[in-house]
């Protein structure tokens, strides 16, 4: 018999798997790990007792590739005198990237991750030194909802993807191109995953989609299938409701919302629902109506600041964070200016800020010109980190002296004795255990505070 890989190895095969990127990259992990479990493999940290390691990686932004580019050449060194083990994986939105190819056994698409068990066996097999990687015709109806997620370790709080893929092409983004058309898993299935994760202890789950507000469950398959005379049509604010009154004591979150799909009746079922939290994630991109339109985002500045005001007048407690891009192509100053104003308009309690680093494969990259300079957009960027730090210092300051209710999440970072956890608005509380476990809601008197987290001590009057 040929001897190969499978008859010089003895199971169990050990892998190691690394996530870079979104929260939908810390999902999906979960997924191939509940995946290869199911199939024999072994989950193990242990860079050095794996058989195979896998990256889940990212390629929103160039230096997430090449953070990935690095890791894989600090990796190599497991790999010396030509040896075959261990195999090297990548998978996400990195996987059709011809780049890597000679540093790679395999790579496999976010569409496609059913079939990892079989791709590594069939690696395994192959007695050639070198195997290109195998790109996979993916599934673009795949959504994984019969799959458990599985976590790393025990946690409180967990992730759950509900659309996956995206339809509203921004011409910036690569993501329609890495994870395709977009499509909703069944609210059945949802529901029961939910419940599932309530059972086994999880006390928040973020439902997640690249644009979670357009969800929408016809009965299956792509949206532009959609038949209007369907009457069991669920879109996300009843899902979010159904979810809500089927699940009480679950906290519920979600994540993204593009302010073009944002629907009246969203903001709505959050404000009915106590165990909907009280934060919306609604990214901007920019303040300028040039760049918005340049950016394919179809919604304007004064649309997009009378949605703000809508959430604000039926929740004034509801926190709100952005993203924001600067220096994409014709960008002048006046508009970065706008995007100025219009961040001291909305005063948000945080955000999350980029400069532009164009895709290959977006419309961007193919028809605009990425014409501003380096030292132009980091200038920028500086401008409205330093814009958004004073901003987040003035709506933490607002919760000196209030009570706020924090689910225990785990231990502090900074000190073993402090307990941390978060609010509905989503800011991070840290505060003296006492005799408080993880998973409890508790009662928190805020004292002090940081631009990222607030500081308090257990309410004692509150708690009884
Ligand atoms: N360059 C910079 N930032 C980007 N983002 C998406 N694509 C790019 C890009 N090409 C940012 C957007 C998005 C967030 C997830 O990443 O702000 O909302
Ligand atoms: Fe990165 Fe976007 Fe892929 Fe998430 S979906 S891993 S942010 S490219």
């Amino acid at each position: 018999m040929k001897k190969n890989f499978l008859t010089t190895w003895k199971t169990p095969f050990f892998y190691y798997i690394e996530s870079y990127g979104c929260q939908m990259n810390v999902s999906d992990t979960e997924i191939i790990i509940s995946i290869l479990s199911k199939n024999g493999f072994l989950l193990t940290n242990n860079l050095k007792k794996a058989h195979i390691i896998l990256l889940n990686t990212c390629a929103i932004r160039e230096k997430a590739e090449l953070s990935i580019k690095n890791r894989l050449d600090n990796l190599r060194y497991l790999k010396s005198n030509n040896q075959k083990i261990p195999l090297f994986g990548i998978l996400g939105c990195l996987s059709k990237s011809e780049k890597y190819s000679n540093l790679i056994d395999f790579s496999i698409g976010p569409n496609s991750y059913r079939k990892i068990p079989d791709i590594i066996r069939l690696v395994m097999r192959n007695d050639e030194k070198k195997i290109t990687p195998i790109l996979l015709s993916e599934n673009q109806d795949e959504t994984y909802e019969n799959i458990s997620p599985s976590p790393y370790k025990k946690k409180i709080t967990t992730f759950l993807s509900i659309t996956r893929g995206c339809d509203n092409m921004c011409t910036f983004c690569i993501v329609p191109f890495t994870r395709g058309r977009e499509r909703s898993s069944s609210p059945y299935s949802i529901i029961k995953e939910c419940e599932n994760l309530y059972e086994k202890g999880y006390k928040e789950v973020t439902l997640l989609g690249q644009n979670v507000d357009s969800y929408f469950w016809f009965g299956g398959g792509l949206k532009k299938q959609i038949n209007n005379s369907n009457e069991k049509i669920i879109d996300f604010s009843r899902l979010l409701d159904l979810l809500a009154s089927k699940i009480p004591f679950m906290r519920i979150r979600f994540s993204t919302s593009n302010p073009h799909d944002m629907s009246d009746r969203v903001i709505e079922v959050v404000s009915k629902h106590s165990n909907i939290c009280k934060h919306i994630h609604l990214p901007v991109q920019s303040g300028s109506n040039k760049i918005l339109k340049l950016m394919n985002r179809k919604y304007t500045r004064e649309k997009y600041l009378s949605l703000i005001q809508k959430i604000r007048s039926i929740m004034p407690e509801c926190s709100i964070s952005h993203d924001i891009i600067t220096g994409f192509c014709n960008e002048e100053e006046e508009n970065h200016l706008e995007t100025i104003s219009l961040m001291n308009e909305v005063k948000y309690d945080y955000g999350y800020m980029f400069s532009y680093s164009p895709r290959p494969g977006t419309y961007a990259y193919k028809k605009l010109k990425d014409n501003v300079p380096e030292p132009v957009k980091k200038r920028r960027l500086k401008e409205i980190i330093d814009l958004q730090r004073i901003h987040s210092i003035f709506k933490m300051k607002k919760y000196l002296g209030t009570t706020q209710e924090v689910l225990i999440e785990g231990k502090s970072k900074k000190n073993n004795q402090d307990w941390y956890g978060r609010n509905t608005q989503n800011i991070v509380v840290v505060f003296p255990k006492k005799l408080s476990k993880i998973g409890e809601i508790v009662f928190v008197k805020i004292t002090n505070c940081t631009s990222a987290t607030l500081i308090g001590r257990i309410d004692d009057n509150e708690n009884k």
